[in-house]
């Protein structure tokens, strides 16, 4: 079954649809992919064996950026897959790269590309991001990063090198991440080539409405990230595995609360990037698509109070100041 905005195709061996996005006759975004932030803290043959899982239950979509560090395992992992069957090519998986803000400068988007592709082992990206619209003073990709390293971000140059990305054919399509729908506005007055993906945080806790509706009227696919809230300390409640709704629909209905918040989010036509160390929940999480929320559900989820994780505080040590006013570079709708 396939939500509205969804191509309904799927990949082969792969009961994941994919979402149309960028320019016509182009590959799909599968509606679930998996995130690799959190790789650097598993270790190194653990994170493969994710990898590994994550493509023999069904996921081709593999997130990841310069800034997580998991690029050249990602690589090593397709090229595994593919010698072990599991993958009939690389070009059977949508691999994803970001720009980090410390190469989000005109002359240095290329070249990061060309480092992340040296990583992966791989001839093309099917989409690269600018990971975050923020520049910070040029260095190896980190964060957090020093407030008063942020610079005034030249946008339209920025752009520019991205597009000169896409017609290398070194990205199949690029977009950007963590844009609100002003800073969306300003680089569409000047793309040649729109950004066919905006990467956000996006799960039942924290709906982007407004920003879900200008993407849909401008034609850019929407993809989530926390959709299940993130991970969260110990001592700290996440509000979307503990929603008390989501609770409610998940026993009604003899599903799990990831699987509701993963489903709502399918049905906003939005594709999302999970992570599980559990080869069980990777599978699980696919599980979402042969079922849908009804209008009932779908009442009492939007009526959930929202709450933010990420800002662009998260990216920033906690002291220091910037010469560029922070709300200017947050991911908060205003
Ligand atoms: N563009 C950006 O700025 C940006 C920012 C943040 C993230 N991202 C991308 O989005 C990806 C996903 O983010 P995320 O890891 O925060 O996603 P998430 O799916 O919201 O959270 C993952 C956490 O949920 C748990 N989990 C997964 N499936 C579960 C299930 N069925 N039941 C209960 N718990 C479950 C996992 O724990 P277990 O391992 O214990 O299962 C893991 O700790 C990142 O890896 C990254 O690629 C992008």
């Amino acid at each position: 079954m396939a939500s509205p905005g969804s191509s309904g195709r799927c990949s082969s061996r792969s009961r994941v649809p994919e979402f149309r996005a960028g320019p016509s006759g182009g590959r799909g975004v599968p509606a679930v992919g998996l995130g690799t932030a959190s790789a650097r803290f598993m270790g190194e043959d653990d994170f493969r064996v994710v990898l590994l899982a994550a493509l023999e239950v069904g996921y081709r979509h593999i997130d990841t950026a310069s800034v997580y560090g998991s690029e050249r395992v990602v690589g090593e992992g397709v090229a595994d897959a593919v010698r072990r069957g599991v993958l009939k090519s690389r070009e059977e998986v949508f691999v994803t790269t970001k720009v980090w803000c410390t190469q989000c400068h005109p002359d240095l988007v290329l070249p990061s590309l060309m480092e992340s592709l040296q990583n992966l082992q791989m001839e093309y990206v099917d989409l690269y991001l600018v990971h975050w619209p923020m520049s910070v003073k040029p260095s190896k990709p980190h964060y957090p990063m020093k407030r008063e390293y942020i610079v005034p971000m030249d946008l339209t140059k920025v752009w520019q090198a991205m597009e000169e990305c896409h017609r290398l054919g070194l990205a199949k399509m690029i977009g950007v991440s963590n844009f609100t729908t002003k800073k969306l506005q300003e680089l569409l007055t000047f793309a040649k080539i729109p950004p066919a993906v905006n990467q956000v945080e996006l799960n039942p806790v924290w709906q982007q409405k407004k920003l879900l509706e200008f993407c849909k009227e401008k034609g850019i696919h929407v993809t989530a990230y926390h959709p299940l809230g993130g991970k969260y300390k110990t001592s700290t409640v996440n509000p979307v595995m503990n929603s008390d709704v989501l609770k409610e629909i998940a026993e009604a209905k003899g599903k799990s609360v990831a699987q509701i918040s993963l489903r709502w989010i399918y049905e906003q036509g939005a594709s999302m990037l999970t992570t599980s160390t559990k080869r069980e929940r990777l599978k699980e999480n696919i599980e979402i698509f042969d079922w849908q929320l009804s209008d009932d559900d779908r009442l009492k989820i939007s009526q959930i109070p929202q709450h933010k994780k990420v800002s662009v505080l998260s990216i920033l040590c906690p002291d220091g100041v910037s010469s560029v006013e922070l709300s200017e570079v947050d991911v908060v709708e205003a």
